[in-house]
């Protein structure tokens, strides 16, 4: 689908999305409308229960007066509580209104209203970028789709005073969307497509935007002593894999002279990529296992991101590091009850073969301070079925060791619509992993099973790190469609991390 911007002229065809304020106040375009139709619009409205709130959407069919196939009313509500978000559902709810209707052009006008913060060419471009993001779609296997069961939109054109401040604003949007479609693709693809190997392939094609990509295999990480990681890769067929990438726009001691003291030092984003789980021998029933295609969600992120920060050429150092396996039960497979020993030295009893996103992360996470040393540390994972039971699929858990760290993530989150509610740490839960035979166990009892793991998570971060992980099961994939996000794989995380770097790590 194509995005452009240009200058307000209202179309003679095709279909055209007008705002109405709430209580039905037209605005300057949908009153010209309604004028040219006379007086359709304003009727339509009376007829209903369209009262111009957010959300609502009333569609006239081919009014007379005008050529247009349709004009689509959506509901902006009142002026001053206009913001960011409700504008990027306003496109996402056109497109999903059109997509599937044969309409093959859209036309949305955005107009200078009085009370409304947001800048208009700002406006237009949060609007495209919901258009955007909403037109996704994963049907690369459907090779039996009938032409009118495709989406049919092929172009939406926003109509605002200044396009080209509009074209600017978009540009950088556009290269996160294109980071959240990355995601998207990557947790929607099979396991039998997305593997360890073939996945860090997928990374090593950042390559042409400057991303520096590196991969270990499994002799590599055998020399660093990476047990935790090996052990829930070695039951498998596909060899594990660490996925290394480096973003490089702050410059610093060898990207440049720009980035000096803790602007050259990088932020890390470390990614959960088991690439399909099992549960290995302490197996998983099998209803809802093929779910668990999407358990490389963290690791997804962490790609997408990196495909948005190096699109939109952000000026900082971040590095994206991925522990990359798969959890397969066979006669090479770790049992329960194994003791390994992590990176980091510490050994790990092995109590359930299910609990591998954390021995995973445990080497990941220690790789990536001893190689990077980070200013701060964000992890994501597809950690625990209990994280649903508590937040659902609205929030992602949040759990840090660094409070300035945690509200930067909170605020982001609440800026770009991908929410993170924070979850406590602290030593009684720690005790819950302590083990008789080694230095800890992979689990707790089922009390705070999400925090648990959390606290498995921290006993790899060393003093002084800044440390956050996000557990991102409830929200990697979705059931139900919302207005930016179809169903399917979301890729929550890319923006929101985007976000915090912007406010947070670039040019700082
Ligand atoms: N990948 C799962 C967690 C998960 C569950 C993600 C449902 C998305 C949807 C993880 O590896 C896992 O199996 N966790 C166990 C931990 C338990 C064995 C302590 C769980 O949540 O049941
Ligand atoms: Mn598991
Ligand atoms: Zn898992």
């Amino acid at each position: 689908m194509k995005i452009a911007f240009v200058a307000p002229k209202l179309p003679k065809t095709g279909a055209v999305a007008v705002a109405v304020m709430d209580g039905g106040k037209l605005t300057p375009s949908a009153a010209q409308l309604d004028r040219a139709t006379g007086g359709a619009l304003t009727r339509a409205i009376k007829g209903g229960r369209f009262k111009g709130n957010t959300g609502q959407v009333l569609e006239v069919l081919a009014p007379a007066g005008i050529g247009n196939s349709r004009v689509l009313l959506v509901g902006l509500g009142k002026p001053k509580d206009v913001k960011d978000l409700g504008l990027e559902e306003m496109g996402g709810n056109v497109v999903e209104r059109l997509n599937r209707s044969g309409e093959r052009g859209v036309t949305i006008m955005v107009d200078a209203i009085p009370g409304i913060a947001v800048p208009a060419p700002a406006r237009a471009a949060h609007c495209a970028l919901g258009a955007r993001l909403s037109a996704y779609s994963f049907d690369r296997y459907k090779t039996k789709q009938k032409p009118e069961e495709k989406p049919s939109l092929e172009q939406v054109t926003v109509m605002v005073d200044n396009p080209a401040a509009a074209r600017r604003a978009y540009a950088a949007m556009e290269h996160v969307a294109e980071g959240v479609d990355l995601t998207r693709n990557l947790v929607s693809e099979p396991a039998n497509i997305i593997y360890p190997k073939s996945l860090a392939a997928e990374a090593k094609k950042l390559t042409k935007l400057g991303v520096k990509v590196r991969v270990l295999g499994v002799a590599e990480m055998r020399k660093l002593g990476m047990g935790a990681l090996l052990g829930v890769g070695q039951g498998s067929a596909q060899e594990s894999q660490l996925l290394v990438m480096q973003w490089s726009g702050a410059g610093g001691s060898k990207g440049g002279a720009k980035g000096k003291g803790k602007a050259a030092q990088p932020v890390a984003f470390v990614g959960k990529g088991v690439t399909f789980d099992t549960g290995g021998i302490s197996i998983k029933p099998a209803a809802n296992m093929e779910d668990m295609k999407w358990d490389m969600g963290g690791a997804g992120v962490v790609i997408g991101l990196m495909r948005a920060l190096a699109g939109r050429k952000a000026k900082v150092n971040a590095v994206g590091v991925c522990g990359l396996a798969e959890n397969m039960p066979s006669a090479s497979a770790q049992r329960p009850g194994d003791i390994v020993t992590s990176m980091s030295g510490q050994t790990i009893e092995v109590i359930n073969t299910d609990a591998e996103g954390r021995l995973v992360l445990a080497d990941a996470l220690w790789y990536t301070q001893e190689k990077f040393k980070p200013r701060a540390i964000v992890d994501l994972a597809t950690l625990t079925g209990a994280v649903i039971v508590a937040l659902g699929h609205e929030y992602a858990g949040l759990f840090a060791n660094d409070d300035k760290l945690a509200d930067n993530l909170f605020a982001a989150g609440q800026a770009v619509g991908e929410g993170v509610w924070r979850l406590p740490l602290g030593e009684a839960y720690d005790k819950a992993i302590n083990s008789d035979a080694a230095d800890m166990k992979n689990v707790g009892d089922r009390a705070g099973g999400s925090i648990t793991a959390a606290q498995f998570l921290l006993r790899f971060i060393k003093k002084g790190t800044p440390w956050a992980h996000l557990d991102i099961a409830g929200v990697t994939w979705s059931s139900k469609a919302k207005p930016t996000t179809p169903k399917g794989g979301t890729g929550f995380g890319v923006r929101l991390l985007d976000r915090l770097v912007a406010d947070n790590f670039e040019g700082k």
